[in-house]
This record gives C-alpha cells, sequence and structure tokens, in this order.
C-alpha cells in the first residue's frame, strides 16, 4: 500500500510517499481503507518540529471503511464506515496520562495512508448523513469545539460564544453553537471570511486587526456584560482580551495557539471576575460519538475549503500553511 512518512523538522518537505507493507492484523484490530484525511494546525506543528524517532505517518483525522476484521472483534464489521479517534486508548471518562498517551500522527502513527489498522475500540461510526471527507473533519477541531462547548459545564441556548478566528476548531465551533442556540460571536483578521461567517449564521462579527481592542467590541455587542465563554485558540496575542472579553463568573476554554502558545494570565481579573478557565485536550471516543449524533441530527454540513489527491499531500500541507483557507483542507484517497 501507498502512505506518507515524515521527516519531521522540514515541513511540507518532509513528505515522503513509499510503498509500505499492509499492517498485520492481531485479533482485536480493524483494518480500514482510508478515503479522507483533514489537516489541522497540529499536522503542520509536528510537521515543523524535528523528531528524534524515524520518520512515521503522520495526521490524526481520517475516515473510511472497514476492510477486515481480526478474530476476536464484534463491534465492527467489513463495510462499517469509521472515522479516527484522536486519542485511541480514551474511550470514556475524564481525560488521564493512560488514556491520552497514544495520539495519533504525533508521537504514534496516524491517518495519511491508504490503509490504518488499530484495535476495533479505537474507530468511531460514521452515519450516512456525513460522506467520507466530512467525516474526516471531526476527530480532532470537531471534537474539540464539542468539548469546549458542552462537555463540562456545558453551554445552554441563548449563552454566547466567542470565536477568535476562523480556524477549524472556530469554524465547528461556530456551526455546533449556531444549531445549539448559541450567539455566536466571530473575530477575523479578513472582512471576506467575516461575511461568510455572518452566512454560517454569527449573529456579530468583529475584525480583529482593524479592531484591536475587540474584547471592549465584545463587551458593547453583550450589553456592558462580556460572552459567557470564550473559545480561546489563539493564546499568546488574546488570552488577556479573551479574558476581558469574558462575563463574571464566565468561562475561557483554553485551547490553543495560533498567535504563538502562552499568552498572560491575569490574575486579578481572574479573580474579581470569578472567571473559569477550563483546560480543553480534544476528547474521548464517547465525546465523538455524542458529536457525530449531534452533527448528524442537526444536519450539519462541515465546511471544506479545498480537497487535493493523495499524491499532492504536500501541496495540501503548503495551502494549508500559507493561503489562510476558510474551512478544512482535505486530502482525498478515495
Ligand atoms: N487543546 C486541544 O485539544 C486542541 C485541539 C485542536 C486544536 N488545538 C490548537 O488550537 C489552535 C487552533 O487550531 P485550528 O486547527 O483551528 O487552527 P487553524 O485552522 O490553523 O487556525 C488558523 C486561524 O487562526 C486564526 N488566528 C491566527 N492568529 C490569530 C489571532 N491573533 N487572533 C485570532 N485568530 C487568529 C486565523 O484566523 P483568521 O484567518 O480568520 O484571522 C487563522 O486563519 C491551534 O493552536 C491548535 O494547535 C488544540
Amino acid at each position: 500500500m501507498q502512505a506518507y512518512l515524515l521527516h519531521g523538522g522540514q515541513g511540507p518537505a518532509g513528505l515522503e510517499r513509499c510503498e509500505q507493507p499492509e499492517p498485520t492484523l492481531g485479533a482485536h484490530d480493524v483494518l480500514v481503507r482510508v478515503h479522507a484525511v483533514a489537516l489541522n494546525h497540529r499536522d503542520l506543528t509536528v510537521a515543523n518540529t524535528p523528531a528524534a524517532r524515524p520518520p512515521q505517518v503522520p495526521c490524526s483525522d481520517g475516515a473510511g471503511v472497514v476492510i477486515a476484521v481480526g478474530a476476536a472483534v464484534t463491534r465492527l464489521q467489513v463495510g462499517t464506515r469509521v472515522m479516527s479517534s484522536f486519542f485511541p486508548l480514551w474511550l470514556d471518562g475524564p481525560p488521564t496520562p493512560e488514556r491520552t498517551a497514544i495520539a495519533l500522527g504525533g508521537r504514534s502513527p496516524g491517518m495519511l495512508a491508504q490503509c490504518v489498522a488499530l484495535p476495533d475500540e479505537a474507530w468511531v461510526v460514521v452515519p450516512d448523513g456525513l460522506d467520507d471527507r466530512q467525516a474526516a473533519t471531526l476527530p480532532c477541531a470537531g471534537v474539540t469545539a464539542w468539548s469546549a462547548l458542552f462537555d463540562a459545564d456545558p453551554a445552554r441556548p441563548g449563552q454566547s460564544v466567542l470565536m477568535l478566528g476562523t480556524g477549524g476548531v472556530s469554524l465547528w465551533a461556530l456551526q455546533l453553537g449556531r444549531a445549539a442556540g448559541l450567539q455566536t460571536i466571530v473575530t477575523s483578521s479578513d472582512d471576506h471570511k467575516l461575511e461568510r461567517a455572518r452566512q454560517l449564521g454569527a449573529t456579530a462579527t468583529i475584525n480583529y486587526r482593524t479592531t484591536p481592542d475587540w474584547a471592549s467590541a465584545v463587551r458593547e455587542l453583550t450589553g456592558g456584560r462580556g460572552v459567557d465563554r470564550v473559545l480561546e485558540t489563539a493564546g499568546r496575542e488574546t488570552l488577556a482580551h479573551s479574558m476581558a472579553a469574558t462575563r463574571h463568573g464566565g468561562t475561557v476554554a483554553v485551547i490553543g495557539g495560533t498567535s504563538g502558545w502562552g499568552g498572560e494570565l491575569d490574575a486579578d481579573a481572574m479573580i474579581d471576575r470569578a472567571l473559569r478557565l477550563q483546560g480543553v485536550l480534544v476528547g474521548s471516543r464517547t465525546t465523538a460519538e455524542a458529536l457525530v449524533r449531534f452533527v448528524d441530527a442537526a444536519r450539519i454540513e462541515p465546511v471544506i475549503d479545498r480537497c487535493f489527491p493523495f499524491e499532492q499531500a504536500r501541496e495540501a500541507y503548503e495551502y494549508f500553511a500559507t493561503q489562510r483557507p476558510f474551512g478544512k483542507v482535505v486530502i482525498d484517497l478515495a
């Protein structure tokens, strides 16, 4: 079979397409023919980070169809459509070091291969309402957005939520929040993207480049109160502003660092306004299953910016890294 191996530290140029032996199947394993893989910010980080280990298959997010099952497998059968689970050992409950020890496409092999074998418990069944490309956009960005909105301290209809930028996690949160009856405020550096966010149902939008004090603009939009929740995906440049944009007793879901990792933690503001800062780490298979049910029931169509054929995986990475797409970048193996 064909697969990509990633030589870490070289960016997209570190992707090497090569012939690999088909995975061998243990008694509890399920072999999946991968039809689509979606890229995440993390895949660029992994590609740009030198790694001491031998090159390995990158990418956490993929979907396809079961083509063989081990002798002891009863949960899935040949023909079942499935997607990957970011942490294959985290089935349910809170995160633990054991459950999050393996993350696909990071320190462990991932999905950018024609066939992938993983234990049956590691796969999430995909409903007919989602095609393979759409399903591939869920495991990292979709599950993270769902966890930040609905896992601990779930958002309730009518509450307000702020998304920073229009990256993969933010767009998923916008679509989920909109379908769940939340007030959704979206920032972006690009007015054209803000227009598209409004078309997806954003209640209000702010250009964070032309309005550097966007936290005040968010407070104005919420009658001076601040939002109930921020999905803090941008990190270094934004954490302090996100806290300033949050209401008394509100939640800042700390997720990422598209502007650089870190950020200034204003402990006084946190205490004075009883803010809750909640770290988010993707989610379990049970969380992914809850997301899939909701997406199917609400008939949400994931936003896909562009698809590339398998042979052009490097171009897909380059495009994702340089073009600031609106929606997911997908690699098609079907
Ligand atoms: N903790 C977790 O479990 C978890 C899970 C998934 C992702 N993450 C992290 O969360 C972050 C988002 O991931 P992603 O895959 O959604 O990223 P992405 O798709 O690469 O997001 C890129 C977008 O970030 C926005 N951005 C950049 N600088 C910004 C700033 N200063 N203020 C506001 N927005 C800014 C830009 O939006 P505009 O073009 O609209 O300006 C850009 O298009 C990444 O750091 C990722 O590593 C963490």
